[in-house]
């Protein structure tokens, strides 16, 4: 079969573009990574594919647009300081792209076929166009702003569910041990007890495409960046989801603790956070 339709011109197309040919390249890596380096702590790794994946979208997308705006993973120090410098001078393009390589790098090192791309266009501080490629299934999530989201063609949903006790929720740990670890963990423990079951499958991206499509009910996560959520979340929006921060308040690309859902358990996830002081941010 045809790998994916690509009905769409202009910036989704380049996005679809850049996301396949990325992908393709990543799978060919697994396995045989070189130079296996870290980050911020032994928890948060980087490696020669991350950072040569983003050079080749930047390039694919600049030849089209070479006026446009990127803002990649890989191109940002690590820490929250440089994430607030890089998102202000990236605020100040008409249009921006947010770039991850590879989002669930940590799954990429260790063969847990569970990664993907990342690729999101903010046009005058709206989510326009956001793409997901899982190169290990062959998956092309695709949103586009008021058109819909589709894989392979087909519109993508999010589930009906409405009751926590039916519903299965996805979550994840960024490598920050000060807020997001305990945050997280404060999460997991309130919301286990009381919901189907719950997966933390190491890629925020897939996570947030699998809300849009249906396969899991809800996902939050305390800690993540740009990059790992922006296009996730125009997927869920256009798929009929709700996002929010951890708080209940709306997204926006500087939005760092994020909770997205088919909306019917939405209120249930911030509630639940809120009890179990788990939002990430600081009591009022
Ligand atoms: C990480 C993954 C992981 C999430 C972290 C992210 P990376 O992205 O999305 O699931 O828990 O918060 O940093 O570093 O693999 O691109
Ligand atoms: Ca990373
Ligand atoms: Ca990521
Ligand atoms: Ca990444």
């Amino acid at each position: 079969r045809e790998p994916y339709v690509v009905t769409s011109k202009g910036h989704t197309a380049a996005a679809i573009n850049a996301a396949a040919k990325a992908g393709e390249w990543i799978k060919s890596r697994q396995g045989q990574v070189k130079e296996l380096g870290s980050k911020t702590s032994a928890q948060d790794l980087v490696t020669e594919v991350d950072k040569g994946v983003e050079q080749m979208i930047r390039r694919l997308i600049l030849t089209h647009y070479p006026d446009h705006a990127i803002l990649g993973e890989e191109g940002v120090l690590p820490g929250a300081d440089a994430l607030t410098a890089a998102l202000d001078e990236a605020r100040e393009h008409d249009y921006l792209w947010i770039v991850d390589p590879i989002d669930g790098t940590t799954n990429f090192v260790h063969g847990f076929p569970f990664y993907c791309v990342s690729i999101a266009l903010v046009v005058k501080g709206e989510l326009t166009v956001g793409v997901i490629y899982d190169p290990t299934r062959d998956e092309m999530f695709v949103a586009e702003k008021g058109k819909g989201a589709y894989m392979h063609g087909i519109p993508t949903k999010v589930s009906a569910e409405t009751l926590p006790g039916n519903s299965l929720i996805a979550m994840g740990f960024p490598p920050d041990r000060v807020v997001a670890q305990p945050a997280n963990m404060a999460g997991l423990q309130q919301i286990l007890p009381q919901v189907r079951g719950i997966r933390a499958g190491g890629s925020a991206a897939l996570h947030l495409a699998y809300v849009a499509a249906g396969r899991v009910d809800g996902y939050w996560e305390v800690g993540l960046s740009p990059w790992d959520c922006a296009a996730g979340v125009l997927l869920v929006l256009e798929s009929g989801g709700k996002v929010t921060d951890t708080q209940g308040d709306p997204y926006d690309i500087s939005t760092r603790h994020v909770v997205a859902s088919n909306g019917r358990i939405h209120d249930y996830l911030v509630t639940s956070l809120q009890a179990a002081d788990a939002t990430g941010f600081k009591k009022q």
